[in-house]
């Protein structure tokens, strides 16, 4: 009798061995491994392909479809294409299933358009929502608070997943959700739900049906403590495209980010606000940053980032003030805190303002966070204002990249976010000299060119 093969792997990374490990080289998690059952993914269903002259491929045809939500659709690359998977990762509670259950309340309401091969017209579009979470009566309470009820959404409880693609087959859906993936499961291995084998099984099976059925496919996934979706890197490269739903459970606002899409940019984000009845999509975000902002008062600041395609203007703020213990404390929400320490050492150095002797906490207001270094002279100045406590005159924003000598450096898209700041009422502009040198039209907002951090400094005034 032949022995089960088995592996022990990372249920962090993925990380397969032959034996146990207490460190995971691949990701250095500790006593992570768990011991699967081996089974390859089978490609039986598939057959040979024939290599296409590139010459003969119809390009830029593939058939996408809008949700109907602008800013999910915009995260999408333009809307749903058919037969792509997508993965929504999310922190418990911050509204994925809510997301989902709208976005599937949107497609039903598009009716299915004739085509020849169907020439029986507007036939309504169905969708599948597969919860192993929730009951459906957990599911129809919530739809009651989002006002949604329709007979072309159908609610499947199942976990396994081999019954989940036979009702999906039979029903031939628009879309299918599957709420979470962390609770799906195959037959054909034995470890538990949510272990990163049967996670991989169960997507990898998930993937074929969307290819083969030309049926687009939701994935819900939990984020681990870490802030990696379970079994993340096994799941990122299996999916066409992976979005995040981020936000502070504090604030009402919340970021899809594009992490992966192979069908549009990624970088891409979507704002919405979660109220009482449900997430409302918010088209103008700059406006809406800038709305609560406390003017006159020192340690704020405005930047104008980036985000994928769109500019999007945030309040920075930092708070600066005397040690009580001996080491002082360094704390960053919203932006790196590398690169805070960064720009904290080149103050000091270049611009001989001493903060060894200060706390200095800094914060992205709205709960947002960003990851491009256009926003160094944005911290710089918050930093000096609080600091030196002189406010940052209310009409003036900055952006670019500090270097570590103290230089700052142009930044792409000036132009946009120059456009961004002037809509909403900004008349002064600091931005990296380069940048100015190249600017195409001035929009009325009076343009600052700095080279070093000292200029910055002197015209934060
Ligand atoms: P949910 O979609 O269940 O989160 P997830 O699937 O990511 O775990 O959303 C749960 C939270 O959203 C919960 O704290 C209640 C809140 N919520 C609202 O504020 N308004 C609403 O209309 C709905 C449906 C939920
Ligand atoms: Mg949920």
């Amino acid at each position: 009798m032949s022995k089960i093969k088995t592996v022990f792997q990372c249920q962090a990374c993925g990380y397969a061995s032959p034996k146990w490990l207490g460190k995971c080289p691949d990701c250095g998690a500790w006593n992570s491994f768990s011991e699967e059952k081996q089974s390859p993914i089978s490609l039986k269903s598939f057959a040979v392909a024939e290599p296409q002259c590139l010459s003969k491929i119809i390009g830029g045809k593939e058939k996408r479809t809008p949700i109907g939500i602008n800013e999910f659709d915009r995260v999408l690359g333009g809307g749903l294409v058919n037969g792509a998977i997508i993965l929504i990762g999310g922190d418990p509670g911050i509204g994925k299933s809510t997301l989902l259950l709208q976005a599937v309340a949107k497609i039903t309401k598009d009716k299915e358009k004739a085509t020849p091969h169907s020439p029986q017209k507007t036939k309504d579009k169905t969708v599948l929502y597969v919860s192993g979470e929730e009951s459906p009566e957990q599911i129809k309470l919530r739809a009651e608070r989002l006002s949604i009820n329709s007979d072309n959404i159908l609610l499947l409880s199942e976990t396994l997943v081999e019954n989940i693609i036979k009702t999906a087959e039979d029903l031939k859906p628009a879309a299918l959700v599957v709420d979470s993936i962390q609770t799906i499961y195959t037959e054909e291995l034995t470890s538990a739900p949510g272990s990163v084998g049967q996670i991989r099984e169960s997507a990898a099976k998930l993937m074929f049906f969307a290819k083969r059925s030309e049926i687009p496919v939701f994935l819900i996934g939990h984020v681990t403590k870490e802030g990696a979706i379970a079994g993340p890197r096994v799941l990122e490269h299996l999916v066409d495209t992976v979005l995040y739903f981020e936000g502070d459970r504090g604030h009402p606002y919340r970021i899809l980010r594009t992490i992966k899409n192979r069908f549009g940019s990624t970088n891409e984000i979507g704002v919405f606000e979660m109220t009482d009845e449900g997430l409302m999509e918010i088209t103008n975000p700059s406006e809406l940053f800038m709305s609560e902002r406390p003017l006159g008062v020192s340690g704020s600041t405005v930047i104008a980032t980036i985000e994928g395609t769109r500019p999007l203007l945030v309040e920075l703020q930092a708070l600066v003030s005397p040690t009580t213990f001996g080491m002082p404390r360094r704390t960053s929400m919203g932006v790196d805190f590398n690169r805070v320490n960064l720009l904290i050492a080149v103050l000091e150095k270049k611009a001989e303002i001493h903060l060894g002797g200060m706390d200095v906490f800094i914060n992205v207001v709205g709960g947002l966070k960003i990851f491009e270094p256009a926003a160094d002279i944005g911290i710089i100045s918050a930093i000096v204002s609080s600091f030196r406590e002189i406010p940052v005159d209310a009409k003036t924003f900055l952006f670019g990249e500090v270097g570590l000598s103290g230089e700052v450096r142009a930044v792409a898209h000036a132009d946009a976010r120059l456009k961004e700041a002037a809509k909403i009422g900004f008349k002064k502009a600091i931005i990296p000299k380069n940048n100015a040198e190249r600017l195409k039209n001035d929009l009325g907002l009076t343009i600052v060119g700095v080279k070093d951090v000292e200029e910055v400094i002197e015209n934060i005034r």
